[in-house]
This record gives structure tokens, sequence and C-alpha cells, in this order.
């Protein structure tokens, strides 16, 4: 497999072509951004703790069955993934209310949601990932009926796997956020799953571990990264 020509470069990952059209390599970079990419900055061997932590859940992932787009870690920074069509909406569940829950509803952050709470957002910078429905998104063609329910169950099997993944380390699955793609007419759990994108609080003392460490400004991101993987038994280099 040899690495080809940038293909898109996002916020905190830049995506390269391959040799193989039905594979790319997707980069973890150590930018870390908030806020429609208002507040960004770089934090060393964040890229590498992502790209691990990724390729560590992604496997836990399909061991449960859950198709994801991983394919082999290739490097410290680097993994190969399947070529996806992506779907331009993302998943986000939660099991406790925090974040832009709490902004919306008006509700106290930590409390325990029964059952967990479901939500589509279209992946639109511009608009700043406004809410949509299962209405909007057949209505505009960004996912068949059959797709969004394979999205939602999905989703919600990942929320039964990493949740008591999360709870043998001491750790509360707070809430997190999917993409998926399709290859071959298959709906594939894509994207990453990292510190990044969900929110994960230390079981006893309710510490955040997570991106909200950088989002509020408490200092320690990567130490806070490093510790979750630590924890999960993740081996960083
Ligand atoms: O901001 P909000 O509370 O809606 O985020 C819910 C979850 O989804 C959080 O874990 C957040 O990190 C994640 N998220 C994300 N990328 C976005 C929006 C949210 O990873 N664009």
């Amino acid at each position: 497999m040899e690495k080809r020509s940038e293909l898109y470069r996002g916020k905190a990952k830049t995506v390269y072509q391959t040799d193989d059209p039905n594979r790319l390599v997707l980069e973890f970079r150590n930018d870390t951004s908030a806020f429609d990419g208002e507040k960004v900055e770089q934090l060393d061997d964040k890229g590498m703790v992502n790209n691990r932590f990724n390729h560590f859940i992604m496997t836990r992932l399909e061991e449960a069955g859950i198709p994801t787009q991983l394919d082999k870690l290739l490097s410290d920074n680097e993994s190969l993934v399947k070529k996806l069509e992506m779907i331009p909406v993302e998943c986000v569940v939660r099991n406790i209310a925090a974040g832009s829950l709490v902004r919306r509803l008006g509700v106290e952050e930590g409390k325990e949601l029964n059952p967990p709470t479901f939500e589509f957002f279209l992946k639109n910078d511009a608009l700043h990932d406004p809410m949509v429905n299962e209405y909007h998104i057949q209505a505009f063609g960004w996912a068949s009926k059959e797709q969004i329910e394979q999205m939602k169950t999905l989703t919600f099997k990942v929320n039964s796997v990493l949740k008591s993944l999360f709870e043998q380390a001491g750790l509360l699955l707070v809430d997190y956020k999917l993409e998926f793609g399709v290859v071959d007419g298959q709906l594939v759990l894509g994207d990453e799953f990292t510190p990044d994108g969900c929110r994960l609080w230390d079981a006893k003392t309710r510490e955040k571990l997570d991106k909200d460490r950088f989002r509020q400004g408490l200092g320690g991101v990567v130490e806070a990264y490093r510790e979750v993987a630590q924890r999960l038994g993740v081996e960083l280099s």
C-alpha cells in the first residue's frame, strides 16, 4: 500500500488517497479545535494517543459485531481505513446530561438520562451543525429510512458495548458522536471514536477526562486522554 495525495483536511485529521481505490489513510494530527474551529491549538502527542485509542475501540466494536471502517494501524499517527461514502449526519447518544443538551434545555449537568437520548445533527460547519430529525434526513436524501434505522440500532449497540467497557475502567460514558458511511451497500461505522468526540468522566470524582478539558480551558488535555487510554489498556508509544 502506498500513500498518495491528500484528499481532505479536517480539523483534526487528514485523509489521503492510496494506490488501492478502496483504501484511505487517516492521519490523526495534534491539532485540537473547538467552537467550530474558533479555538485551535497543537497538543503534543494527541494524534498518536487518538490514533491508538481509536484503533483499540474500533477493534472492540468489530469484535462485538459492529462493522467499522478500520482496516489496520499503520504508524503512531496513521491508520488504514476502508473508503466509505459518508452520510452527512452525526449520531449522538447521551447517557448523562452535558454540553449542548444542558444549554438547549436548561437541564442540570450530570442528570442521568433514562432512557438515553438519541439526536441527529447535520454536518455543516457554516450552519454550526444544526439538529435535524428523520424527516429532514429523508426529505433531503441524506440517508434512506432503512439507513436511519440502522444508524440508530448500531449507535445504541455501540452504547451497550462501550458503556460496560468504560465502566470496567472506572469511567462514565456521558455521551458520544458517531458517523456512518456506506461501502458495497453496507452501512459501516466511520470516522473515529476518541476522547475528542465523546465525554468521559471519572466514575467516582466525575472529573472530566475528554475534550471538555480543552473547551473549558481546564488544562491537562492529553494527560487526561492518556489516563483514559491507560485505564483501558490501550498501548501507547
Ligand atoms: O456539543 P454536544 O453536547 O451536542 O456534543 C455531544 C457529544 O458529541 C460530545 O461528546 C461531543 O464531543 C460530540 N461531538 C463531536 N463533534 C461534533 C459535535 C459533537 O464529536 N461536531
